[in-house]
């Protein structure tokens, strides 16, 4: 599918749940957000019909997102639906890792390709109190799992945060050299908590330089990716480093995606308010014709760039999108 500014979008994030087993801090509230109702979220079904209607319209990629998308039963059962249509290529996964370890081997056999995991420190004590509940060795074993049953590349998604984790980075850069891990640095949007705080952005430029001081970056090509990082060797190391800068040099101009929330709407963009219902017409009884319809009509409504920069805010959160 072809948006108005000729880009080619042909992937998918599937938020399959809008729960999470964590309240990280730049993300959530403490007491969580309001839950959509059973009744609301798609079924999995649901979410298999759309996939494919999708993947006749030229989707072939999809990564699943939530929420915390291992919180949702059933979801191997869902990859191994998804894996299996026609014109998708690749199935991937975004999670916090907490219940990964378990999880890894069905997943990858049920036809999952690999996984990004969210991890914002090293330090144990820290992740507790960032993710306000979480346990660093749960994600560790999810990341070995990750490793060993290969669902690779296994990319960990660092979200850098002023006076939270910014005296990791280089900790984090000595891990990609001395493991296969691709580390991403993500600039901290205003969206969810991190919004209404509205501190703690921390530039890639600040990063990158950080980084090349200590650890020369080589550009990277061959990454499996389909995202907005931008990647690089660490000399001598095996994993990469790679750079989400969505604030200070957004990647809207090469942007690919489209967004399906848990609660059965298509979002053109991140950052941006409107949606368009597609549960309602599925849930009616529209065919296969009229849904690729909605696809094609969400595609042609993406905006040129997100404007996170002027103040406007977006009403939903992180876990409500899909990240
Ligand atoms: P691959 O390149 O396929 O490995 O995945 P990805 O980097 O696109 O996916 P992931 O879910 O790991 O996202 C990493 C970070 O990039 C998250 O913080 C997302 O919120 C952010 N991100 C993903 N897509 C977009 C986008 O379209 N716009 C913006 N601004 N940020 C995005
Ligand atoms: N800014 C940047 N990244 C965020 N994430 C959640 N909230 C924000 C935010 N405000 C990240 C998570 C996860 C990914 C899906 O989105 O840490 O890695
Ligand atoms: Fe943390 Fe992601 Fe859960 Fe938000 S959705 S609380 S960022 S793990």
């Amino acid at each position: 599918m072809e948006d108005t500014f000729r880009r080619q979008i042909n992937y998918l994030r599937i938020a399959i749940t809008d729960r999470c087993n964590l309240r990280c801090r730049y993300c959530m509230p403490a007491t969580g957000v309001p839950l959509k109702s059973h009744q609301d979220i798609l079924r999995l079904e649901e979410i298999v019909t759309l996939a494919r209607v999708a993947g006749s319209a030229g989707i072939n990629r999809i990564r699943l997102t939530g929420g915390e998308p291992l919180v949702r039963k059933n979801v191997v059962t869902l990859v191994r639906d998804l894996a299996a249509l026609p014109g998708i290529k690749e199935v991937s996964l975004t999670t916090n890792g907490i219940f990964l370890s378990g999880l890894a081997r069905p997943l990858k056999e049920a036809g999952l390709s690999r996984v990004n995991i969210s991890l914002d420190t090293l330090k144990k004590d820290r992740y507790r109190y960032i993710t306000r509940r979480g346990n660093i060795s749960s994600v560790w074993q999810g990341i070995r799992a990750a490793l060993a049953v290969g669902l690779t590349p296994v990319k960990l998604n660092v979200v850098v945060t002023r006076g939270f984790n910014d005296d990791e980075i280089l900790d984090f850069a000595r891990l990609a050299q001395e493991e296969p891990l691709h580390i991403r640095f993500i600039e901290l949007m205003p969206i969810g908590a991190a919004a209404a705080s509205g501190s703690g952005y921390v530039s890639m430029d600040e990063i990158k330089s950080q980084i090349s001081r200590v650890f020369p970056l080589e550009p990277l090509a061959n990454l499996v990716t389909n995202g907005p990082a931008v990647n690089f060797k660490v000399a001598g190391g095996t994993g990469s480093i790679g750079f989400i800068s969505a604030m200070s040099s957004h990647f809207c101009h090469r942007c690919n995606r489209l967004r399906l929330t848990a609660d059965g709407k298509l979002r053109p963009c991140l950052y941006w308010d409107g949606e368009i219902d597609i549960k309602g017409p599925l849930r009616a009884g529209a065919s296969e014709a009229e849904l690729a319809a909605i696809f094609a009509r969400a595609v042609s409504l993406k905006p040129a760039e997100h404007h996170m920069e002027t103040g406007w805010r977006q009403p939903r959160v992180m876990s409500q999108i899909g990240g």
